[in-house]
């Protein structure tokens, strides 16, 4: 028997077609939010100079990391609900409504720019988390709790940095 061809009727676990494409296009945009804000962060690490150089250089690094790991969490949440994640810089690029890094800013511009990339990616993960809740989606439902409360801490650190 061939494993490409199947004779399972198509996914049902209680969650509606429509709804799980629905939250499967949601969870792509947060997706590509938050790829993009990765890649940004980890190239700030890199880059930043400046009096502040060790702080902020740490700084970006543990929050590159914990994105880093929540990227691969949303893809997987992304094919539970039977959908494709998107997997390329030019489709994540087109998804993600939060700007790609323009030049290399200054230490106080990059603080700046990854507390508003923070908080956009909140209001990407909430808009969701209210179909989610709709469609009685449990585990996308803990996941976006999750991703918000990550957002809202590293939006609060990098804003004290900035007090
Ligand atoms: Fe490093």
């Amino acid at each position: 028997m061939s494993m490409t061809t199947t004779t399972l009727p198509s996914i049902d676990t209680g969650i509606g077609e429509r709804d799980r494409a629905r939250i499967a296009d949601g969870l792509a945009h947060l997706l590509a939010d938050t790829a993009t804000l990765y890649f940004k962060t980890h190239g700030y690490h890199w880059n930043v100079t400046g009096p502040q150089f060790v702080a902020l250089h740490g700084l970006f690094e543990d929050q590159y990391r914990e994105l880093h790991g929540s990227i691969d969490e949303i893809a997987e949440r992304i094919r539970a609900l039977g959908h494709r994640a998107p997997g390329s810089y030019r489709e994540l690029g087109q998804l993600s409504s939060v700007p790609e890094a323009d030049g290399l800013p200054e230490a106080k511009a990059m603080v700046e720019d990854l507390a508003l990339g923070h908080e956009q990616v909140a209001r990407t993960g909430r808009e969701l988390l209210a179909v989610a809740e709709h469609a009685g989606d449990q585990p996308t439902v803990d996941l976006l709790s999750g991703r918000l409360a990550a957002h809202e801490k590293a939006a609060w650190m990098l804003r004290s940095l900035l007090a």
